[in-house]
């Protein structure tokens, strides 16, 4: 069931995205060669409480901390660990989820560590585009389909693999609610888009082959072949003038700029 929202809930959920973009921005400030990401998840959780809210994926479905952190061949759901310590060259996907005021938050940026490959530069730089690709057709009367082809269409021109198992979602009260939204699929295929819909558009492309391998520790998601993979997700509200994007990368790409 889709739950539309009305202004004052859009609100909501856009101060929650805009939270969810400044703890992305503070853990950017610290991504460098020799952190853990153990200790980026320390500075997001810190963050979130001292903003008056809790980190959304802590405890859900039993997850044990504040943010995802995938590095390099893995997709999504890497765990924060004392044991895994960026390295110049690395790129980092941080996924970031808050819950507050009866609303949640989710977005997520890849950041580079220092210098790295142009193929990987480039692989960041479509993925994003990808994202803006797909919420450009996130407009009533379109429909999920539109997006799904949108996002696949621009990611597949360069080469690149279009994760299959994964996809994005609605978002409200929950942080996940209906519609899925696929990152490939058909123009004018699924779901209506209405008015008061709100979702999370989150493409996941890779370097390579797009099939993903599901770790043993029960959450990380690698690519098959250990190539890189990026991965980029914007709370996104329809509205009648067109697409309203919730999240903020402005405030990231800010903060890490030098
Ligand atoms: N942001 C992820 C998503 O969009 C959710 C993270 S899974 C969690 O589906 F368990 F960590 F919350
Ligand atoms: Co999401």
């Amino acid at each position: 069931m889709i739950h539309l929202k009305t202004n004052e809930e859009i609100e909501l959920l856009r101060e929650n995205n805009i939270l969810v973009s400044e703890t992305l921005a503070e853990v950017g400030r610290h991504i460098q060669p020799g952190v853990t990401t153990k200790e980026l998840d320390r500075i997001a959780e810190e963050f979130i409480r001292s903003h008056g809210a809790v980190p959304a994926f802590l405890g859900y479905q039993g997850y044990p901390a504040s943010l995802c952190i995938s590095v390099n061949e893995q997709v999504v759901h890497g765990i924060p660990s004392d044991k895994v310590v960026l390295k110049e060259g690395d790129i980092v996907s941080v996924d970031c989820g808050t819950f507050m005021k009866g609303f949640v938050g989710d977005s997520a940026y890849t950041f580079a560590v220092g210098a790295v490959a142009e193929e990987v530069r480039q692989l960041m730089e479509v993925t994003k585009e990808a994202l803006c690709k797909g919420a450009a057709q996130a407009k009533v009367g379109n429909r999920v389909g539109d997006i799904s082809a949108a996002v696949q269409q621009y990611a597949e021109s360069f080469g690149y693999g279009v994760v299959r198992e994964l996809e994005g979602h609605g978002i409200g009260r929950k942080m996940h609610e209906d519609p899925g939204v696929p990152n490939y699929g058909a123009r004018g295929r699924g779901p209506l888009l209405k008015e008061g819909m709100v979702i999370c558009i989150e493409p996941m492309i890779t370097q390579g082959s797009k099939t993903v391998v599901f770790e043993e520790d029960g959450w990380t998601v690698r690519t098959r072949d250990r190539k890189a993979a990026a991965h980029y997700e914007w709370a996104v509200a329809i509205r009648k003038n067109g697409p309203d994007v919730l999240t903020d990368f402005s405030i990231i790409e800010q903060a890490i700029k030098h």
